[in-house]
């Protein structure tokens, strides 16, 4: 689905990853890494908000993405669920989901009213996130789960192959970290997406995925397969 090779970034004259590599199949993965490690800066490098200083990366749906238009596509395919949500405050909970649909395909219509159909899939979508009763509402009036939702049926509705996540859980009281993460791997799992989501908590990693991908200072320190143990959970927060 997505792979980096060598991958390096340099912000404001820092190393702040060094050397990535990674082979990311359409599955689930969680992202574990201490403050500061690294992870938000490596999910702006897979979504091109960040340009690396060296190494390539790889799309299934574009090969190497080398040019403007690669970047484009690769997009396209892509959404992002960001650490602080950014959700449009003025627009009730339908029109923040119908932000989804500005791409590479269709970036004139955002001017153009609603469709039907839009609106229909809009709607579908915050079904599937349990929210369509609150579809004409602000979403300032929103509880934090609801407006993470709210982001999640927004990423949805762009039909992504790749959705990454940035801490979708760090405000979230536990019955709605439960929630979200139950309805992210419902999804990712029968949509069939490749998903990355970055987390604090290695418990909710491990009921997440069983693919682990930790970060520590920049460098892959873990990129496992099967379940982590507590020697590995040392070697990311010690
Ligand atoms: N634009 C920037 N310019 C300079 N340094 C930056 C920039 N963005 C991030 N950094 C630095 O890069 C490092 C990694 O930051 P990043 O936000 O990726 O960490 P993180 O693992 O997501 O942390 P957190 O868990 O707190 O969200 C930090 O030391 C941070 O200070
Ligand atoms: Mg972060």
């Amino acid at each position: 689905m997505i792979k980096l090779k060598k991958i390096s970034v340099k912000l404001n004259s820092k190393i702040i990853l060094h050397d990535i590599n990674l082979d990311l199949k359409k599955q689930q993965y969680a992202l574990l890494g201490k403050s500061g490690s690294g992870k938000t800066t490596l999910l702006n490098v897979i979504n091109f908000l960040i340009k690396p200083i060296s190494g390539k990366i790889y799309s299934s749906f574009v090969g190497e993405i080398k040019s403007n238009n690669d970047v484009c596509i690769h997009r396209s395919y892509t959404a992002t669920i960001f650490q602080n949500i950014n959700l449009i405050p003025r627009l009730n909970v339908l029109e923040n989901v119908l932000v989804g649909k500005i791409n590479r395909f269709s970036p004139f219509n955002f001017f153009l009213p609603n469709s039907r159909n839009e609106k229909e899939k809009a709607l579908s979508c915050l079904e599937e996130v349990g929210l369509i009763s609150k579809s004409l509402e602000n979403v300032r009036s929103l509880s934090g789960g609801e407006k993470q939702r709210v982001a999640i049926a927004r990423a949805i509705y762009k039909k992504p192959k790749l959705l990454l996540a940035d801490e979708p859980v760090s405000n979230l009281d536990p019955k709605n970290t439960k929630l979200i993460m139950d309805l992210l791997k419902t999804l990712c799992v029968n949509k069939k997406i490749c998903c990355i989501v970055a987390l604090h908590n290695p418990d909710l990693a491990i009921k997440f995925s069983r693919n682990i991908i930790a970060l520590k200072k920049g460098k892959i320190v873990l990129d496992k397969k099967s379940s982590i143990n507590k020697k590995d959970i040392d070697k990311i927060y010690v």
